[in-house]
């Protein structure tokens, strides 16, 4: 079986279906309601290719194929510190935390095993795609691109600029070093995956009270001579936007600070977006930006409750972020299930939409499908490849995962299991509720293998 997103709340179930791939990893056939057999000869004599180098990976009973997770924001550089986090909130985690383990990626046998750990582990949990931050350290970056080619994970990469308000430690010298720092890694990347097909660079200016006026602006031209997409955050943390106000007081609003510098535009994402006002999310919806929503981070840091049910009726396009080691997660499902929660509270009293009527705060809620849509079509979206990924359709890569419902908790009877052993899972279940039962009680154990652009990148042993 196989399962996509159709439109926001809309699952769509293919069942007893055939997609066919082509060596380059493109879907170029599917057969839906088909015996297997009969559906690969039929495309295959359509096609025109022959039957003999066909490899057929079968979904077995309480198995299905569902698109790779897209993870739009997650540090890299921070995933030893994943569940570290105290009671502190954003900004002095940010010196206590972060800083110190990034600035430790500066060693290179270090990054390596940091950053293949960060790689398998989310690969192993269904990311296929992710928009990932480095550290400040070129060679440090080049090496996580370098590992996301060769481990064949779909991967924005982004050398971190940051020349301001930073630890002396952990700074880069001038708006000038910067730039030239994030063209060595724009070049390197190049040299790896010329086209960008796999992995990518991806221009990430820290936020905005630890770049100058400068490198924002350096940034904006840089981003119009090579189109590369941008990545930062916003309105997190309270403290994080008096900061702001402070550092830009002729700035009306946090979302102005990034418009003024010209890099407030449709290759943005935008991560967290928890405090934005109404003209804040107005203009980031006029101006075409996306959002990564990173609930387990807000709840993680005590950041606040994003609003999700609002930006995307402003039509923002919003994705999930692990924002690993904000959040304590590598799993963009563990991000899924707690979207879900979170949105619950908005409808809860006593939360932030107190003052409005029961019936808009119960609006708020979004669905298992919802969540599910933002790890996946929503997450394309958010980082430019909705053509690309995200769906089983033709002309779309092949970036899927093969989930086994067997670990998780269901009512399973003595004869509900198949000749093979494997477990069918359907004592009462219907599969809408086998799904919410793998978004609520599923975990890696449940990721048998997945796949970017036809690869097998990841097989459980
Ligand atoms: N704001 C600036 N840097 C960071 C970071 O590394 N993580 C999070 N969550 N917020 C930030
Ligand atoms: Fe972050």
């Amino acid at each position: 079986m196989e399962a996509i997103m159709l439109e926001l709340n809309e699952l769509e179930y293919l069942h007893n279906a055939a997609v066919c791939v082509d060596r380059l990893g493109k879907i170029v056939a599917v057969e839906t309601d088909c015996n297997q057999q009969k559906a690969i000869e039929t495309v295959y004599t359509r096609l025109g290719w022959s039957l003999d180098n066909v490899s057929v990976t079968l979904a077995r009973a309480g198995q299905f194929f569902f698109p790779g997770f897209v993870d739009t924001h997650i540090h890299a550089s921070q995933y030893p510190n994943v569940g570290v986090f105290g009671k502190s909130t954003l900004l002095d985690w940010l010196n206590k935390y972060t800083f110190p383990m990034e600035a430790s990626l500066s060693s290179l046998p270090k990054a390596h095993r940091v950053y293949t750990r960060c790689i398998r582990q989310t690969l192993a949990h269904g990311t296929t795609t992710a928009a990932y931050y480095a550290t400040i350290d070129v060679n440090a970056t080049n090496l996580l691109a370098d590992l996301c080619y060769s481990m064949g994970q779909r991967a924005f990469v982004g050398r971190v600029c940051m020349d301001h308000l930073g630890p002396e430690y952990y700074i880069d010298e001038s708006p000038d070093q910067a730039l030239a720092a994030t063209r060595a890694t724009i070049e390197h990347i190049r040299g790896l995956d010329s086209g960008f097909e796999i992995v990518s660079p991806i221009l990430t200016p820290r936020f905005a009270p630890a770049c100058s006026a400068e490198t924002m602006r350096g940034l904006s031209e840089l981003q119009k001579q090579t189109q590369l997409p941008m990545q930062t955050h916003i309105s997190e943390n309270a403290n994080e936007i008096e900061l702001v106000k402070e550092l830009f007081p002729d700035s009306k609003s946090y979302a102005n600070v990034y418009d003024t510098y010209g890099i407030l535009n449709e290759k943005m994402i935008l991560a967290h977006a928890v405090h934005l006002t109404e003209e804040e999310a107005d203009l980031i919806a006029e101006r075409k930006t996306k959002v990564a929503h990173c609930p387990v981070s807000n709840s993680a840091l005590s950041s606040g409750v994003a609003r999700v049910r609002w930006l995307l009726e402003k039509g923002i396009q919003v994705g999930l972020g692990t924002d690993v080691s904000g959040g304590y997660s590598p799993s963009i499902l563990e991000a899924a299930r707690q979207a879900k929660l979170v949105s619950n509270h908005l409808a809860m009293p006593g939360g932030r939409s107190d003052n409005l009527p029961q019936e808009e705060r119960d609006k708020s809620k979004l669905s298992v499908d919802e969540v599910l849509y933002l790890a996946t079509k929503g997450g394309a979206q958010v980082v430019g490849l909705a053509d690309k990924i995200g769906a089983f359709q033709v002309g779309m890569q092949w970036d899927a995962q093969l989930v086994d419902l067997g670990a998780v908790p269901a009512e399973v009877a003595e004869d509900d299991f198949t000749i093979d052993g494997s477990v069918d899972i359907f004592g009462w279940e219907e599969w809408d509720e086998c799904i919410a039962k793998w978004v609520f009680n599923g975990d890696s154990r449940n990721t048998k293998k997945v796949w970017v652009q036809g690869r097998l990148v990841h097989q459980q042993t």
